[in-house]
């Protein structure tokens, strides 16, 4: 008994630097979603819809590969991008403004879940936002990722992904 009680400090001196990690990652995932509500609270659409949280997900786990992949590429700007790009559609047909609308809504959380972006990787979010409709591409990496993931998703709506319309090398490799 005295022995176990004398091993405690021991494992915790041993294990500080696992708890102090697991408590970041704690502190990174509440974080993350409290985003994710405060956007649903937002989201006019049946979340089961074509443009909702499902294909966040697919887009930002897509994305998130694809930033691997591709030098120069932010990951946390192509995961914010998938969260934000299709947030504020007002229906799943055609809506031209719904990009603009997803960053101007980016924009209002600047001051209390996006403070950590920095200036540079808030434009980044905002240009993807607002013109991933467009139908161009980009020699920029960010930008390029989360474009190219969005696009390779188009599957569900029974459009097959052109190479052409890929901005970066990995995406085009998602091609068959
Ligand atoms: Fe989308």
């Amino acid at each position: 008994m005295q022995g176990r009680e004398g091993s405690i400090p021991l494992r915790r001196g041993a294990c500080h630097g696992a708890w102090s990690l697991l408590e970041q990652w704690r502190a990174t995932l509440e974080a993350m979603e409290d985003l994710l509500r405060a956007i649903l609270e937002e989201y006019p659409l049946p979340k089961e819809g074509l443009h909702g949280p499902r294909h966040w997900l697919r887009v930002s786990r897509v994305g998130l590969e694809l930033a691997k992949a591709t030098p120069g590429a932010d990951p946390e700007v192509e995961y914010l991008f998938a969260l934000f790009h299709d947030a504020c559609r007002e229906n799943e047909h055609t809506d031209p403004d719904h990009g603009f609308r997803g960053a101007a809504l980016a924009g209002s959380m600047r001051g209390t879940h996006l403070l950590h972006l920095n200036d540079a990787q808030f434009e980044l979010l905002r240009y993807a936002c607002t013109h991933h409709t467009d139908g161009e591409t980009t020699t920029d990496p960010t930008i390029g990722c989360c474009w190219d993931a969005d696009r390779l998703d188009l599957g569900r709506v029974g459009i097959e992904p052109e190479a052409e319309y890929l901005s970066t090398a990995a995406g085009r490799k998602l091609i068959p």
